[in-house]
């Protein structure tokens, strides 16, 4: 009854901002993503019958909060096995946690493949996508590797709510340079922050009307890999998204200096020196430089320069998430 799994996080190039039924985590819009290598979540789960209450530690100390979210996903595996046997789970991340650096999402998307496994369960991927969904919204999509489309499904059960594969990370090999300018957990979470934006931004219905003509413009770019044209609407969606959390109330403002000074490099790189990069930004102050492998160590070194980059992170695009052996737990 212990198994350890891995997944990576991933990043949303067509952001998904609002939630249909926050229970259930249903998107209102469909998302498209790009799944990392070098940044991974490794959880190992055992359960055990002589525990009164499931047990987590995230980097080797305990974390109420996260327990609780823990808990409640496992539940939802349990019901499909059966049984009400608690959980001790182990649970690491080689890069900062809740700082807008896709955590969750990898550590679902984990969390759901060990638990299949330690209960035998053998769901297929469509449903453990559906079951990480429950976890966190993006977390649907680290089940599956490189280029990653999520859809926001119309069924008020959220079966139809799941992340599917759309392009192999080896047929479109891109690299992402992660510059880090804070690794401050972030003030307000990215589920209070869209309700916030849903109920009080001006901009939401605009944010909501235009999602389906970007969703299939950037799945168009993806297919034909059209850098240029997934750049441009790369960093339209992202700065559509931000706009609507930055007129919400109150604003959700999610910057600091360095985050502009990121995405203005980025930008005179692409169009000053013309390299092939383009930046994104989620619920948190770092920056994500999309690029092809050879334009990455060049990013990287001009990020590194910014005064209030802390660290620098480069990565190619990753696999889904998976069983690990268990001499790999963390
Ligand atoms: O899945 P959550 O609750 O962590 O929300 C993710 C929100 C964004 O990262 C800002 C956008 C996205 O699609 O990943």
């Amino acid at each position: 009854m212990a198994a350890t799994a891995q997944a990576q996080p991933n990043i949303a190039l067509v952001k998904y901002w609002g939630k249909r039924d926050t229970r259930l985590n249903l998107p209102v819009t469909g998302s498209l993503s790009i799944t990392l290598d070098a940044l991974w979540t490794r959880t190992r789960i055992e359960f055990d019958a002589s525990l009164r209450h499931d047990e987590l530690r995230l980097n080797g100390k305990e974390d109420p909060a996260t327990l609780a979210r823990a808990s409640a996903c496992l539940d939802l595996l349990r019901r499909r096995a059966g049984t009400t046997q608690r959980a001790r789970i182990d649970t690491r991340n080689n890069f900062p946690t809740a700082a807008g650096l896709a955590s969750s999402a990898s550590g679902f998307a984990a969390l759901v493949v060990a638990a299949d496994a330690a209960l035998g369960l053998t769901l297929d991927r469509r449903t453990l996508s559906m079951l990480a969904r429950q976890g966190s919204g993006s977390a649907a999509r680290s089940l599956f590797g490189g280029f990653v489309s999520m859809a926001a499904g119309q069924r008020d059960d959220g079966a139809d709510a799941v992340a599917q594969p759309l392009l192999g990370a080896a047929a479109w090999p891109l690299a992402v340079v992660v510059a880090v300018t804070s690794d401050r957990r972030k003030h307000v979470g990215s589920g209070a922050g869209m309700e916030r934006s849903r109920r009080t931004s001006p901009f939401y219905p605009a944010w909501v009307d235009s999602a389906a003509a970007d969703l299939a413009a950037a799945q168009r770019a993806v297919q034909a890999r059209d850098f240029a044209a997934l750049a441009e609407l790369s960093e339209h969606n992202c700065l559509k998204m931000h706009a609507v959390m930055q007129s919400s109330r109150p604003p959700l403002l999610y910057w600091n200096g360095a985050t502009v000074d990121c995405m203005q490099r980025i930008r005179a790189l692409r169009e000053d020196a013309g390299e092939q990069v383009f930046f994104t930004v989620d619920a948190g102050a770092q920056v994500k430089a999309v690029c092809t492998p050879d334009a990455a160590p060049r990013v990287a070194a001009a990020l590194a320069e910014l005064p209030g980059v802390a660290q620098v992170l480069s990565s190619r695009l990753g696999e889904g998430a998976r069983r690990l052996d268990d001499s790999e737990a963390p």
